[in-house]
């Protein structure tokens, strides 16, 4: 009989670790899929909100002829922009959202290029194709 209650007792020590040992692992899981996805209003604010946003700061550089100082903060924007479509607005259906956002996507990659490349007739249309989009998107998408 002790026997027995012995066994069953290590069989539920076991089972219990397991399951812990899972839910570990679950929210190792969690956390890596987190660092992957971020908000519209956190791309959109380190991206857009004020001069000191990135997109500020490549028009500086391009303005200041530092193309230099652009590569960074076009690769930032581009690394976010890509996590754009995949991040969910206020408001606006899916497909509208795919299209709008996935051009967004591909329009930043383009200046990030065009700044690694220091292509400043290309850098300047990149940023003329972004500037002209906001509004389309926000009418669509950006809530109240
Ligand atoms: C593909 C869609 C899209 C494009 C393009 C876009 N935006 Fe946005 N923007 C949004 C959405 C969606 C929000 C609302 C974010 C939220 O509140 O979740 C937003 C919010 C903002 C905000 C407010 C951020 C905050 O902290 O509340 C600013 C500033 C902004 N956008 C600037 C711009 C500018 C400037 C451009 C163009 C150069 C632009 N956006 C292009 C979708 C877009």
């Amino acid at each position: 009989m002790l026997r027995v209650m012995t066994k069953v007792a290590l069989a539920s020590v076991f089972g219990l670790c397991a399951v812990m040992f899972a839910k570990m692992e679950n929210v190792g899981a969690q956390e890596k899929k987190e660092e992957k996805k971020l908000t519209t209003k956190q791309i959109m604010g380190t991206g857009h909100k004020g001069a000191e946003a990135l997109f500020g700061k490549i028009q500086a550089a391009v303005k200041a002829k530092k193309l230099d100082d652009a590569v960074a903060p076009a690769k930032d924007l581009a690394a976010n922009g890509s996590l754009f479509p995949k991040a969910t607005p206020p408001k606006g259906d899916a497909k509208s959202w795919d299209d709008l956002a996935g051009k967004y996507a591909v329009n930043t990659k383009a200046l990030a290029d065009a700044a690694e490349k220091k292509d400043e007739d290309a850098v300047k249309k990149a940023i003329a194709t972004i500037g002209g989009s906001c509004k389309a998107c926000h009418d669509n998408h950006r809530g109240k």
